[in-house]
This record gives structure tokens, sequence and C-alpha cells, in this order.
């Protein structure tokens, strides 16, 4: 697919879902993000673009965002959506799970727990199948992140991306979404808490082609000095709340304030996917600043999955 501005008739992805951040190329990215920059400037132009198409939601975790971004996102576009909550596959196995859904819907959209529930999803199904969060990626929110970077600077080249905190899901999928685009992301970890390796080398292998790098440091100063975007989420992930006493005296360190916020370039954004935790993660006064960019980020989840779905659902 070329890069360049949304065609009429809209390009559709050459792969079936979005298990993960690699599963788009560089060049459906780019065209993704063009097409979400015009969904949100004339969303009445794509009002009846999925009409008759049904999206089937299955959530084995709590949502406000992802839940209501993609229920509006497909409504918007003349379309409807089901919704479930629960394990998947606890009743009955995920791959008949998947032949059901199939025979109703045009699309799955899971958020697991586990990695391996959206893929055994995508292996069974002939629909698409969109991962809204999982242990390992969150390539929505990715996506609505590397949109809210392009709409403040214009391009991702050459920016400096801070990640200060867990080496998470959404962690590894800003990594790869944003390294790809050219920028330099810096993750800042405690001892233990590091992105997944094998995450981190595919991230570095996508920087090395966009000519941009991925470092991992213990040290939250050396990834927010001179960034242009610092970024943090919780640091107790859903699943892991059992951990959290321990995380807290782990993360002690890694909050994002205002001195260290200080240490970012000037004009510099901050960023969070929420929900937050103030006095954790991010000091109140941070989060409510000028500079921050969390409800653009929130917005920009409605008009990216836009996109996403208009590429996906035939
Ligand atoms: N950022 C995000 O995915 O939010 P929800 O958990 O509310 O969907
Ligand atoms: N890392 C967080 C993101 C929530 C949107 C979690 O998985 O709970």
């Amino acid at each position: 697919m070329q890069a360049g501005a949304p065609a009429d008739p809209i390009l559709k992805m050459s792969g079936q879902d979005l298990t993960c951040d690699l599963d788009l190329s560089h060049d459906e990215v780019n065209y993704l993000l063009d097409l979400a920059d015009a969904v949100k400037a004339a969303p009445r132009r794509f009002a009846s673009a999925l009409a008759g198409r049904t999206l089937s939601l299955l959530f084995e975790k709590p949502s406000l965002r992802t839940r209501l971004t993609f229920e509006l996102a497909i409504k918007q576009l003349g379309g409807d959506s089901v919704f479930s909550s629960g394990m998947i596959g606890e009743r009955e196995p995920i791959k008949d799970v998947a032949r059901n859904l199939e025979r109703w819907t045009n699309c799955i959209v899971a958020r697991t727990f586990s990695q391996e529930t959206v893929m055994e999803l995508a292996r069974w199904s002939k629909i698409p199948v969109i991962n809204a969060l999982s242990d390992l990626y969150h390539p929505c929110q990715a996506l609505a992140d590397v949109m809210t970077l392009r709409e403040r600077f214009g391009s991702l080249r050459g920016l400096k991306v801070a990640f200060v905190g867990d080496g998470n899901n959404v962690a590894h999928s800003l990594m790869l979404s944003a390294a790809r685009l050219g920028a330099d992301v810096v993750v800042a970890s405690p001892p233990g808490y590091a992105p997944n390796p094998d995450v981190v080398g595919q991230a570095q292998g996508l920087a090395a082609a966009a000519g941009s790098t991925v470092t991992i440091t213990t040290v939250p100063e050396e990834a927010v000095t001179g960034a242009n975007a610092v970024y943090t989420d919780v640091w107790t992930s859903m699943g892991s709340e059992n951990e959290a006493e321990r995380r807290r005296k782990a993360f002690c360190g890694y909050q994002v304030d205002e001195k260290l916020f200080s240490l970012a370039a000037p004009g510099a954004v901050f960023m969070h996917c929420l929900p937050a935790h103030r006095g954790e993660e991010v000091t109140d006064a941070v989060i409510e600043s000028q500079q921050s960019v969390v409800f653009d980020q929130a917005e920009n989840r409605l008009h990216a999955q836009k996109a996403l779905l208009l590429m996906m659902i035939d």
C-alpha cells in the first residue's frame, strides 16, 4: 500500500488482523493516520461507510475509553456493535467462540488477559480480529498516541519520546509505533520491570530501518532530559493487582512530577493512556498542566479506530 492522502475507495489492510502493532506496515500506519485526520476533520463524510456492519466486542477486563470509542466509532460509521464481558474460552473453546462470531458479525474487538487469546481468536476466525489490549500490546492506544504526536509536532521524525515506568503493554506498543515513525524512544523502568526483551528487539529492528533508536535505562532523568514527550502509565496493570504494594515500593522514584518533567525540552507534552493514578505514576500538577495532552489522546482513540475499522472491514 502506498502512503498518501486517503483515497476513495479506502485502501484495505493487506493483513486481516491487528493482533499487535507489527500487523500494520509502515505505509499502512501512515495511510491510517492520514485517514484518521480526514475522519476527524469531516466525520459526516464517513457516516454510512460501514452501514450494516457489526462489531463483536469481547472484553475480559474493564474499559472506559476502548469500549466506548469502538462502540461510538462503528455507530458513527453507520454500523452497530454487540458487547460481551467475561473470560473468553471459559465456557467453550476459543476456536468455537471465533467460529460463532464470524457467522453473525464482521469484526472481533477483544480485550484479553493473554496475548495468546487474541492470537487464538485470529487463528480461527475468518473475520478481522483487533487487539483492544492484552498483557503484551495495546496497538489501538499507540495509534491514537502517534496521531496525537503528529498533530502536535507535524512528524515524529527526530522527536525524543520518553516512557517512564512499567515496561508494560502500553510501553511496548509505544516503542514499536513511535520508533518506526522515526522517534528516538527511551524507556526508564526500575530493575525487574523493563520491557519484554523480545519486543525491545523488534522495536530496535524497526528503529534501525527508520533511522531512530530505542534505548532502555533504569534512570528516569536520562529518559526525560531533552524529551519532546514524556509518557507514563499505571505501575500496576489490570490483572496484577496482587503485586500493587510491591510495585508501589519498586516504582518509588519513577513518578513524573514537576521536577522530573522540567528536564524535558521546551514545549514538551505529557502523555498518559488513562486511567491515571494521581500521586503514583504522575502528580496532579503535571497531568493537569498546560502541557498535558491526555484528553487529546483519548479523543484520538475515536478517530484512529474509525480509520482502522474503515481499513479492516469490507
Ligand atoms: N486507555 C485505555 O485503553 O483506557 P480503557 O482501559 O478505559 O479502555
Ligand atoms: N497498562 C494498563 C493500561 C490500561 C489502559 C493495563 O493494562 O491495565
